[in-house]
């Protein structure tokens, strides 16, 4: 068993927490124009706390031409008006507060929208004294035809773009109207480490920080390195043949890191934390949390993306999870975000299966992020090309249909409104999105919303989101399952089959363990509980049953259920 004892009192609360991802858009739409909106947020708080959601992250809904909704800021302090004002959402902070839940806003800190003053003022003139905000080069020699060098951007393609007015090129890391900021320009840096302050000073519990491993580039602009990859994969983000070395996880990256993590832990009552949406191998991204703990508190770790629904790989998941960030860091587990395939399309639309994912990340060490909707059990909802609303899904035009679903399987969505589709809280009009009135939902509704929506599964036991609610319900009262170290077990049936980890709480008070065994198959799979210490007054908690039993002698695990045995 693991030596370090994790005592709760000493952790932070953000290492116990659980994340729910609205994206506002989404959610739900007071104001009957189709787009959901922060009054209509705070209306559906209460569903939140009632599955037993510790903290929300928002998607951002600052002021923004919507190129990219919001991920496209033009103004960073205020509000975009189809999302509500600036009141709303000091209320929307207010409301989650009161209610003991937690904020965590999305920064976008690697690029601007081009409509941002900045980059206005930046384009306008090669003297105008907002230039350097940007990054701008001369195009290569002889006639500054070519861009300035291979570099591409994280999407495929030259990540440069000419602008004719000055004759110059300028760097975007995604799409040519999300131009990157010079954060090598002191003012810069401290004008949006400023801006971090104010949000802070608002109430944010937490920042999530958008595609943070591109703040930096190679400052001499060497060209990247040629690869044999084309397409990008999560323990590797280059891609389209060239290795990112100069563009992505540059060490400056890495030292900025930390001296954001001193921004936030400016503000200390409540404590604030920092997770970063980054990408490379497990022991890469562990260097964004500093050598001694002092960089980013956590980091996003999209391998779970991939890995295939079976005991073994989930197995060595954990196990990689857990010796790449054994406390003080710690790991999160992320099946599904806007960007992402909806995580049922990896469980093969079985709801059985997403139940028992459910209890795997609720019991796991490390901290949960559930993407709005997921805890329904949606599946992947397919749309026309032809008429998508997400900017990648013309980028991305000439990848032949066919090859869609693998590249799913691979975790890469190339239309990305095929995970953002409205809420469904009922069967009834626009499915309780919008008020009934309103003339059209901003994407269409998924096609499951009459079946699969809030109102059918709260009151139905064996439902996905009752599933969910049951295993968040058991991690908020568990010390062990929220707050203790994790020792993987020898599986006590076929390891090929069930999965089994210990979760240990202990302080100077008292102990706390729980065992956790999941059946990772469609066959019944006995498990013997009698070698378990002190089984004789432990009790079973199971994602199919309602009420806990006794935890003694053999227990025979149903297809895909997931079992709790906690003893305190
Ligand atoms: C990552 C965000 O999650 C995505 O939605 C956005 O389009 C890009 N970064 C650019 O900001």
């Amino acid at each position: 068993m693991s030596s370090t004892k994790v005592v709760r009192s000493e952790l932070p609360w953000w290492k116990c927490t659980t994340v729910y991802q609205i994206y506002p858009r989404s959610f739900s739409d007071q104001t009957g124009d189709g787009i959901g909106d922060l009054p209509g947020i705070i209306d559906r708080l209460d569903y939140v706390k009632w599955l037993g959601m510790e903290t929300i992250w928002f998607s951002p809904f600052f002021e923004s031409p919507q190129a990219d909704f919001g991920y496209d800021i033009s103004d960073h302090f205020g509000v975009a008006p189809e999302y509500g004002s600036l009141e709303d959402c000091r209320r929307l902070i207010d409301e989650i507060h009161a209610r003991g839940m937690k904020v965590v806003l999305d920064m976008v800190l690697n690029h601007t929208s081009d409509q941002h003053p900045w980059f206005l003022e930046s384009r306008s003139a090669r003297h105008n004294s907002y230039r350097d905000f940007y990054i701008w080069r001369d195009g290569r020699k002889p006639y500054g035809a070519a861009p300035p060098n291979n570099w591409r951007s994280m999407l495929g393609g030259s990540g440069w773009h000419y602008d004719a007015q000055t004759d110059q090129w300028y760097w975007a890391s995604f799409l040519p109207f999300q131009p990157d900021l010079n954060y090598r320009n002191p003012r810069v840096k401290r004008a949006m480490l400023d801006m971090v302050r104010h949000w802070l000073h608002e109430g944010a519990d937490g920042l999530r920080l958008d595609i943070f491993n591109a703040i930096y580039k190679d400052a001499a602009f060497a060209d990247n390195p040629r690869s044999f990859r084309a397409v990008p994969s999560e323990d590797n983000p280059g891609g389209f043949f060239q290795r990112a070395l100069h563009t992505q996880n540059h060490p400056d990256t890495f030292a900025f890191a930390r001296e954001l993590r001193a921004v936030v832990d400016e503000f200390d009552d409540p404590s604030r934390f920092i997770v970063g949406e980054v990408f490379g191998a497990s022991d890469l991204l562990r260097e964004y949390c500093g050598p001694s703990g002092d960089g980013l508190n956590l980091v996003f770790l999209f391998k779970s993306l991939r890995t295939p629904f079976r005991a073994r790989a989930f197995h060595n998941l954990v196990d990689e999870f857990e010796s790449a960030f054994p406390e003080p860091l710690h790991p999160t587990y992320v099946f599904g975000n806007h960007d992402r395939p909806r995580q049922m399309e990896r469980l093969g639309n079985d709801l059985a299966r997403a139940r028992l994912l459910a209890t795997f990340q609720m019991t796991v060490r490390g901290v949960p992020f559930i993407y709005y909707g997921d805890e329904l059990g949606l599946s992947h909802h397919e749309m026309p090309r032809d008429s998508a609303r997400d900017p990648l899904a013309e980028r991305f035009r000439f990848i032949p249909k066919f090859m869609l679903p693998t590249l799913r399987r691979r975790g890469i969505l190339t239309n990305r409104d095929e995970c953002r589709s409205p809420m469904p809280w009922h069967g009834g009009e626009h499915a309780g999105f919008a008020p009934p009135d309103a003339p059209k939902t901003w994407l269409p509704l998924h096609p499951q919303s009459a079946v699969m929506n809030v109102a059918a599964q709260r009151e139905d036991p064996n439902s996905v989101l009752t599933s969910y609610r049951r295993m968040l319900q058991l991690r908020g009262r568990s010390l062990a399952l929220s707050a203790g170290d994790l020792e993987l077990l020898d599986p006590p049936a076929n390891p090929n089959k069930v999965f089994a980890y210990r979760r240990l709480y202990e302080d100077a008070d008292r102990q706390e363990t729980a065992e956790i065994f999941l059946n990772f198959s469609k066959r019944e799979m006995p498990i013997d509980l009698r070698h378990l210490p002190g089984s004789a007054e432990a009790r079973l908690y199971s994602n199919l049953r309602d009420a806990p039993v006794a935890a003694k002698g053999r227990h025979v695990l149903r297809p895909w259920e997931g079992v709790v045995v906690l003893r305190d």
